[in-house]
């Protein structure tokens, strides 16, 4: 008896061909039931090679294939009707990042979804990596935390191209786009800051017509004391990807796949190494979705969980346009 849940796939762009549809080849409890893209090319070629069938409307593909799941990978500004369609069909969501564009398209979907019924489950997924949730356990040792550090950059060859390099199709630039890890990863350990000093820039390509920032820079504050910084860059490389945090006993310092526990004078008191880094996520995440569904796992990246990231990135670009902190908690509904 097949008991695998039958998923579509809607957008059918980098995302899903490097990862969702490699990763549904690999499910043991999902399988792939039809794609939907607005591009007619991407879904004919799609559906042809994985023999199942394609649509250009979402609306068509949840009437006719009646998934039991749709796994989500759009430009931004396209998710909040894609979502809107699955909660009016009654169909699970699996949303890869982020969540919503702002506070108010995140506070009208996570009532959607409460409303409908519907799990979302947003792809974040260092949640779903062992190594992270083993640094939040390592946090305790270093004390109070009084600074932390983020850092995540590369460099693409072309920030300005397509929906990304417009803000207002992407929700923002950099920062909102692969700047939401490290929120995610700042606001699980510590939680959502008090303040934030936010400066942005759109400046990596002179001459370029795009307002979508390729870097930006945040400095964060805590009424606990704890202060620190996020930096986040897609034109100014070398790749890394790191985040510190620093308490009276030492620092905890998550990397990608790796987390290390350093005295304070800087030496590894321990460290955990996940070999290889990343075997094939998206097919964990998937599967770990078919359980949450099932009711024998638990969502943690649910949009309640999401509400703070997209608070955070308004009070960031708010504080950008106006040279002056935000709180982020005064952009929750
Ligand atoms: N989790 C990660 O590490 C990670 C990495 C890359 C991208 N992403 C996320 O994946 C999503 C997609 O990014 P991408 O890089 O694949 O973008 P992309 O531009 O490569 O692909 C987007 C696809 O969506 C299609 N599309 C646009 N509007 C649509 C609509 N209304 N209905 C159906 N299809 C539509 C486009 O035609 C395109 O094929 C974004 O949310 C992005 O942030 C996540």
């Amino acid at each position: 008896m097949n008991v695998r849940k039958r998923v579509a796939m809607v957008g059918l762009g980098g995302q899903a061909t490097s990862d969702h549809l490699p990763g549904l080849a690999q499910c043991r409890l999902a399988e792939l039931a039809g794609v939907c893209d607005v591009d007619a090319d991407r879904v004919a070629a799609v559906s042809e090679a994985h023999r199942i069938p394609g649509f250009t409307e979402v609306e068509r593909l949840l009437k006719e294939v009646r998934p039991d799941f749709v796994i989500v990978a759009v430009p931004h500004h396209a998710g909040r009707q894609i979502i809107a369609s699955c909660a009016e069909a009654g169909v699970h969501v699996m949303k890869e990042k982020p969540f919503a564009i702002d506070p108010h398209e995140a506070d009208e979907l996570a009532a959607l979804c409460v409303k409908s019924g519907i799990e979302l489950m947003v792809t974040v997924q260092r949640r779903f990596h062992p190594v992270y949730p083993a640094a939040l356990g390592l946090l305790e040792q270093i004390g109070a935390p009084y600074l932390v550090e983020g850092r995540y950059t590369f460099h693409c060859p072309d920030p300005t191209a397509g929906w990304r390099g417009r803000a207002q199709l992407a929700g923002g630039g950099c920062l909102a786009d692969m700047g939401y890890h490290l929120i995610d990863l700042l606001i699980w350990y510590l939680g959502l800051p008090d303040r934030v000093l936010a400066d942005t820039s759109a400046a990596a390509a002179p001459g370029a017509e795009y307002d979508a920032e390729d870097t930006a820079l945040v400095h964060l504050a805590y009424d606990s004391g704890l202060y620190g910084s996020l930096l986040v860059s897609r034109s100014a490389g070398p790749k890394s990807e790191r985040l510190a945090i620093t308490g009276p006993h030492g620092t905890l310092v998550v990397e990608r796949g790796m987390v290390r526990l350093l005295d304070p004078t800087g030496q590894v008191v321990e460290s955990l190494v996940r070999e290889p880094a990343w075997p094939c996520p998206p097919a964990g995440l998937i599967d770990r979705f078919c359980r949450v569904l099932d009711g024998t796992a638990l969502n943690p990246s649910g949009p309640a969980e999401h509400l703070p990231h997209v608070t955070l990135l308004a009070a960031a670009y708010v504080s950008d346009a106006t040279n002056r902190p935000a709180n982020p908690k005064e952009f929750l509904a």
